[in-house]
C-alpha cells in the first residue's frame, strides 16, 4: 500500500447497504456447513454451527452483517462486546477454555499485542490474501484489517487557511501555540501515531515532536475525537488530530446541529509531500484456541467480501480495505491521499516505546 488512489470507475453509484436480515439464531443447519464444522472437529456441540465473536466494534452495521452471514451460511454469530483491553484480558484469563473464535478490534497496535500474547493463531486463505493487501494484514496471517482510517488535521475553516497546514511535524511550530487540540496519550490512536513517527524519524525526533505538541496544547488533553472536532468548531482550539470517520459521522449525522458544526471544520491530510498521512485499521484475528476455527475463517472472509466492505464504508465512513470497493460520498469529496506505507505491525512493536516517550514529554 503506497497510495490510496481509487481506480477509475471505483464509485459505481455509491455503496449498497447490507440486506437488513432479521435476527437469525438458527438451530437448523445447512448440511454442507455442518459437514465442514464436524470435519474441523471444533464444535462443542455438533448440533450447532456457531462462531463466537469478541468485538470491540459496536456499530449497528456490524450486527446487520452478522445477521446476514447467519442467514446465508446457517452459522449463528454470538457476539460479546466490550472494550479491547477487557476482551484481551478475558482471552488471557480463559486460555484454552475460551469460547471465542474471532477477536475484532481497532488499531494494529492492539492486534499486534493480542498476537504477541499468544491469543491469536495464523490463518491463511486465498480469499483473505486477495481481499486484504500486504501491509494491511499480519505478515503471518494472525490478523487482517477490516477497515482503514487516516489520522488527519481537522481545522477551523474561518481561522485557519489550509495553506498554513503541511505536516504533523509543522504543528509544533510556534504559530500553533495554544491552538492544538488532541486527546490523551493513553488513547491507542495517539500511541500508534507516535509509533509511526518513531518508525519514520527515530525516538529522539519523536520525543521532540511530542514535546512540541504539548507546548502548543490549546488545553490539557480530554475527551474523544468527536470532542476535539466540536472544540475546534467552538473555538477552544484551531486544529485537532483526529481520525477521518469522526468527521464523516458528524457531517452525516441525523441532527442538523452536528452537521452544521462539522461544516465549520476542514479536513487536511498531512505529510502528502513526504511519507503520507498516518493510517490505522480495525481488524480481526482468529483466536488461538478457536473451537469453531473454520467458521471463524468463513466469517472473516465474509467481512472482507465485497458486500460487507461496502457496508462498512457506507455506515461508518471508513475506507474499505478491499480493492475496488467504493468509498462513501463524503470520503470521495475529501479525495485521494497518500498514506504512510509503513507496515502496520511496526505500530505494535513500537507501542511501548511510544508510551514511554509520551510520559517523558508530559503528554497526559
Ligand atoms: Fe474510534
Amino acid at each position: 500500500m503506497s497510495t490510496l488512489v481509487p481506480s477509475s470507475g471505483r464509485f459505481p453509484g455509491g455503496a449498497r447497504p447490507p440486506r437488513a436480515g432479521a435476527h437469525v439464531w438458527r438451530a437448523v443447519v445447512a448440511a454442507p456447513v455442518l459437514g465442514l464444522t464436524l470435519l474441523m472437529g471444533g464444535c462443542a456441540d455438533p448440533g450447532d454451527a456457531v462462531v463466537n465473536v469478541y468485538s470491540h466494534r459496536h456499530y449497528d452495521t456490524d450486527q446487520a452483517l452478522f445477521d446476514q452471514f447467519a442467514e446465508e451460511t446457517g452459522i449463528q454469530v454470538r457476539v460479546v462486546s466490550a472494550s479491547a483491553d477487557e476482551l484481551i484480558a478475558r482471552l488471557e484469563r480463559e486460555g484454552a477454555a475460551s469460547p471465542a473464535d474471532l477477536l475484532i478490534t481497532v488499531d494494529a497496535g492492539r492486534l499486534h499485542r493480542a498476537k504477541e500474547r499468544g491469543l491469536l493463531q495464523a490463518v491463511r486463505s486465498r480469499e483473505l490474501d486477495a481481499a486484504v493487501s500486504e501491509g494491511l494484514r499480519d505478515p503471518e496471517g494472525y490478523w487482517y484489517a477490516l477497515t482503514l482510517r487516516a489520522r488527519i488535521i481537522a481545522y477551523a475553516r474561518d481561522r485557519v487557511d489550509a495553506s498554513e497546514l503541511s505536516t504533523y511535524e509543522n504543528l509544533t511550530d510556534e504559530r500553533w501555540r495554544n491552538r492544538v487540540l488532541v486527546r490523551s496519550s493513553e488513547n491507542i490512536y495517539n500511541v500508534s501515531h507516535l509509533a509511526s513517527i518513531v518508525a519514520a524519524h527515530g525516538p529522539e525526533v519523536a520525543e521532540s515532536w511530542a514535546r512540541g505538541i504539548v507546548a502548543n496544547f490549546a488545553r490539557s488533553p480530554q475527551g474523544n475525537d468527536t470532542d476535539q472536532i466540536r472544540d475546534v468548531a467552538a473555538g477552544v482550539g484551531d486544529v485537532a488530530l483526529v481520525n477521518t470517520y469522526y468527521v464523516g459521522r458528524l457531517l452525516n449525522a441525523d441532527d442538523a446541529a452536528s452537521r452544521e458544526l462539522a461544516r465549520q471544520v476542514g479536513v487536511f491530510f498531512p505529510n502528502q509531500g513526504g511519507r503520507g498521512a498516518h493510517v490505522n485499521v480495525s481488524g480481526a484475528g482468529v483466536t488461538a484456541h478457536a473451537p469453531n476455527r473454520a467458521n471463524a475463517i468463513r466469517l472473516l472472509e465474509f467481512l472482507v467480501g465485497q458486500e460487507a466492505q461496502e457496508a462498512f464504508a457506507e455506515a461508518n465512513f471508513e475506507y474499505p480495505v478491499r480493492p475496488g470497493v467504493p468509498w462513501a460520498p463524503t470520503l470521495q469529496e475529501w479525495g485521494e491521499y497518500r498514506a504512510d506505507p509503513l507496515d502496520l505491525s511496526r505500530l505494535g512493536e513500537l507501542n511501548d516505546e511510544a508510551v514511554r516517550i509520551f510520559d517523558r514529554a508530559g503528554w497526559r
